[in-house]
């Protein structure tokens, strides 16, 4: 079995990787031009690595045609709600017409091949609390490009589905996090603060957003094999869900990334972190994926919290030890 990964490289796509070889699929994963590969560490020998820009649909249906694979994970996305604010028209061309140009080039590989479209929680905009939690049949109101991008990407899966039978299965996780998520995100920003800390490498001090809301955070590595369970298993046509089914508030993530500190932290409320106008609390009710595909989560949030803040603590001692070989 040969799976393409786009977003190959990625957070999510490089825990992925590792997930499928495990199953003894062959990985092909697109990583964008000047993306390091870090993130696939280890397993970089036993991955074919291809790069493009996604908004080539040449390159695209050229990859695709030398890879004929059995199956897609369509992961590769500019995936921060708060900066496609800032960047809308780039969010679009890549998340939406990225999107296209893939369903497109897979035309050609017929029935056998089958493509999972990663979509987000947050197509459903901001949600009164008397609709929580969500459940997948909900009306979609994204708030931001980034989630207008996912919803129309979902709706191109769907459509393909419908006109060429291709058989497209369309997933919506919420939050997830765990070693290799960018510090742009709340979990692994905060970890790499703590982390900075324990190393002294700034003082005692970490900055936050607002505490107050609430998300629905799981692991990584559980919903890397939520994404091959429903690919697998999941009905064409359909989407699904995949979260923890809980609120957690940040101000509760905060406190565990504290309490693996060595030494006591002063927190600092920054404004410019603080988002306006966004939903109190988000979470999701998972059952469709549990019942449809056998979905069940195996990491404890403290424990993907700890994970987390041991990479940040390896990783940036190893790039201390660079600059130091760097400087002679
Ligand atoms: N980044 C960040 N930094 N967020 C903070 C901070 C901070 O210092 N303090 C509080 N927050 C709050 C944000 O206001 C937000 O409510 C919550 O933490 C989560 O923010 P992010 O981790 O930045 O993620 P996101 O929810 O905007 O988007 C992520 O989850 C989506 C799924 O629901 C991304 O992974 C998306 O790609 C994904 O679709």
């Amino acid at each position: 079995m040969r799976a393409l990964i786009t977003g190959g490289a990625g957070f999510a796509g490089s825990h992925l990787a590792e997930h499928l070889l495990e199953q003894g699929q062959e990985v092909v994963a697109l990583a964008a031009v000047t993306e390091p590969l870090d993130n696939l560490g280890p397993i970089l020998p036993q991955v074919q690595v291809e790069r493009l820009d996604l908004r080539d649909a040449l390159r695209v249906s050229e990859i695709v045609r030398e890879a004929k694979p059995q199956r897609v994970y369509h992961l590769a996305a500019l995936s921060s709600p708060a900066e496609s604010l800032e960047n809308p028209l780039l969010t679009y061309e890549v998340n939406f017409t990225g999107t296209l140009n893939l369903l497109l080039a897979c035309r050609m590989l017929g029935a056998d091949c089958r493509i999972l479209i990663v979509s987000s929680s947050e197509v459903y905009g901001v949600v009164r609390p008397e609709h929580l939690p969500l459940r997948e049949d909900m009306a979609l109101r994204p708030a931001t490009p980034y989630a207008g991008s996912k919803a129309a990407a979902e709706l191109l899966g769907l459509q393909f589905f419908e006109s060429y039978g291709m058989p497209v299965v369309r997933t919506r996780p919420f939050n997830h996090t765990g070693p290799r998520q960018s510090a742009a995100f709340v979990c692994s920003d905060f970890a790499r603060q703590i982390a900075e800390i324990d190393l002294g490498l700034r003082p005692p001090k970490i900055h936050v957003g607002n505490l107050q809301v609430s998300r629905d955070f799981s692991d990584v590595r559980d919903i890397v094999r939520g994404y091959h369970l429903l690919l697998e298993k999941g009905d064409p046509g359909e989407v699904y869900q995949l979260g923890s089914g809980r609120p957690v508030s940040i101000e509760e993530i905060l406190r565990i990334l504290i309490g693996l500190a060595s030494q006591c932290v002063q927190v600092v409320v920054e404004e410019s972190r603080v988002r306006h106008s966004e939903t109190p609390t988000l979470w999701g009710d998972t059952s469709k994926a549990e019942h449809a595909v056998g979905w069940k989560r195996h990491y404890r949030l403290d424990t993907t919290l700890r994970d987390l803040k041991e990479y940040w603590q390896e990783r940036l001692r190893s790039e201390a030890a660079s600059r130091r070989e760097r400087s002679g």
